[in-house]
């Protein structure tokens, strides 16, 4: 059975500072958004792509998805005020036949075509997954300025995508959410709070959401010692 990829990339980019969607930003000479779209080309887990995106932003990704060279299907999507309402429009679109998604946040633009594949191996076995890393740093929570405690790092991750989900499972999370108004910033939350499992799969160091200015910079370093 297929397995069917979701990008959400109806975000604004006011983080990055400037005025458009950050995923047409010029990286290496290319959009952030094709970058994405070319890895999840490149995995051969993944037969279709749903992308999810303010109407406003249709004709400049439509221009993306006409330079790139691939007979997948590769549809728009009309995104939401947030990026769970867009996944849940994307949930919506979804072609009938195929049990798993995967999400993957169309501003991870370094994420490899083998963690696709990995992934979506991962899915078969899973109900549901997030690519994650070990945590570096000690984190501290806070209240206000002070520190209220100091987790312990061995059990600390950093969530990434792509997250994988069985597709009936995720729509009725999400449905659920809507339901009693929870508000989450991965998806990876939502079957949690319906107490799903979700598991851990190893991400890569270098997945980096390009979020502000020093991320692209860190983003063109990384692209260039792969060429
Ligand atoms: O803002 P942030 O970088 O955390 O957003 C993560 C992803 O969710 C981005 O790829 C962004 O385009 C997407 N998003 C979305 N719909 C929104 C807000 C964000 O698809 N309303």
């Amino acid at each position: 059975m297929a397995c069917h990829l979701l990008i959400p990339a109806a975000g604004s980019g006011k983080r990055m500072g400037g005025d458009r969607n950050k995923l047409l930003i010029p990286l290496l000479e290319k959009p952030i958004l094709q970058w994405t779209l070319e890895a999840a080309i490149a995995s051969e887990a993944i037969a279709w792509i749903g992308v999810m995106a303010q109407p406003h932003d249709y004709p400049e990704f439509q221009k993306i998805f006409n330079r790139l060279h691939t007979t997948k299907p590769i549809r728009l999507i009309q995104g939401g005020a947030t990026r769970q309402a867009s996944v849940f429009n994307g949930l919506k679109a979804l072609p009938t036949e195929g049990e798993r998604v995967l999400i993957h946040d169309g501003a991870r633009c370094l994420a490899t075509p083998e963690l696709f594949d990995r992934c979506d191996a991962s899915l078969q076995t899973m109900p549901g997954f997030i690519a994650a890393v070990p945590v570096k740093d000690t984190i501290k929570i806070v209240n206000g300025k002070t520190i209220v405690d100091t987790p312990d790092r061995d059990r600390l991750w950093a969530a990434q995508t792509p997250q994988g989900f069985q597709v009936d499972l995720l729509k009725n999370a999400h449905l659920k959410a809507m339901e009693l108004g929870w508000e989450v910033t991965d998806d990876a939350a939502l079957f949690e709070k319906v107490g799903l499992p979700v598991q851990i799969v190893m991400g890569e160091e270098t997945n980096l959401k390009v979020t502000t200015p020093q991320d692209l910079a860190i983003a063109e370093f990384i692209l260039k010692s792969r060429s």
